[in-house]
């Protein structure tokens, strides 16, 4: 490995340093999506990228989608997607308030990466908390790794985040849609190595255990489990910041900002 990185807090992820995304080589673009699989989430501090040179790092990592209750930046821009959070936005953060795993409620072609690009940072709140399933399945006792081996779980877009969802719907005057399920097994092997995926903000049920009475205690369980400080990054953004995660390993959400603005440019990535 010839790029320089250094663990994130409570080793969530990891930094990569001293890396100029303006001017990547194929190596250096193969390296850091190795990094992302092993590591979960990568940050990479002050890039600035304008939207094209940021719409193709998007494309050395995977195939960006249209994300659909999200604005695309313009035309020529379809892949980013505009986060934008004015002064006097009353209401929850998008994505705030739970830990969650993007789209956990689709069944097929789940998209895999969220990438999010700093543009206009508010200074001392609007940090973005990360929370490594590696680190959360390693810590957990035997006994509930040994309960949960084979269990899967039931995930909703109206689970328990779907306020932030349907105030930012109502918002933007799109008409509510329909919710989506989806199930999926909550003990998966990412890069060689077992996470947890739980999604707080979208798991409803589990299922698939031997006594079906432990249900609701190990969901309860789990969702305490990954929400343990000792698992948890809160990123402190800088302006041009890019931090990238994998959905399959790693669980985030926004925290509360008040009365400033703030905007992130997004690209989803299958
Ligand atoms: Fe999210």
């Amino acid at each position: 490995m010839n790029l320089s990185i250094s663990p994130g807090k409570n080793n969530v992820g990891a930094y990569i340093n001293d890396i100029n995304l303006k001017s990547l080589d194929q190596d250096q673009a193969t390296e850091i999506k190795k990094i992302l699989n092993q590591y979960g989430v990568i940050f990479i501090k002050e890039q600035n990228l304008d939207p094209e040179t940021y719409q193709n790092f998007a494309k050395t990592i995977g195939q960006p989608v249209v994300y659909p209750r999200l604005k695309g930046l313009d035309e020529k821009f379809p892949f980013i997607n505009v986060i934008e959070r004015k002064p006097d936005d009353k209401n929850l953060s998008f994505g705030s308030s739970w830990l969650h795993q993007d789209t956990s409620y689709l069944s097929n072609d789940r998209p895999r990466y969220t990438m999010l690009m700093g543009k206009e940072i508010p200074v001392g709140q609007g940090n973005t908390i990360f929370s490594s399933g590696f680190n959360a399945y390693d810590k957990l006792p035997d006994e509930i790794k040994e309960k949960i081996k084979d269990a899967t779980g039931v995930f909703s877009s109206a689970g328990p985040i779907a306020v932030t969802r349907l105030e930012r719907e109502k918002e933007m005057g799109i008409k509510s849609s329909e919710s989506m399920e989806a199930e999926h097994p909550i003990v998966i092997t990412v890069d060689g190595k077992k996470t947890l995926y739980v999604s707080p903000g979208h798991l409803m049920k589990i299922k698939n255990i031997k006594k079906e009475e432990d249900a609701e205690y190990l969901k309860n369980y789990l969702v305490e489990h990954v929400n343990k400080e000792e698992f948890i990054f809160s990123y402190e953004w800088s302006k041009g910041d890019i931090c990238l995660w994998d959905n399959l390993s790693i669980l985030h959400m926004a925290s509360e900002i008040k009365n400033c603005r703030r905007v992130m440019h997004r690209i989803t990535i299958k």
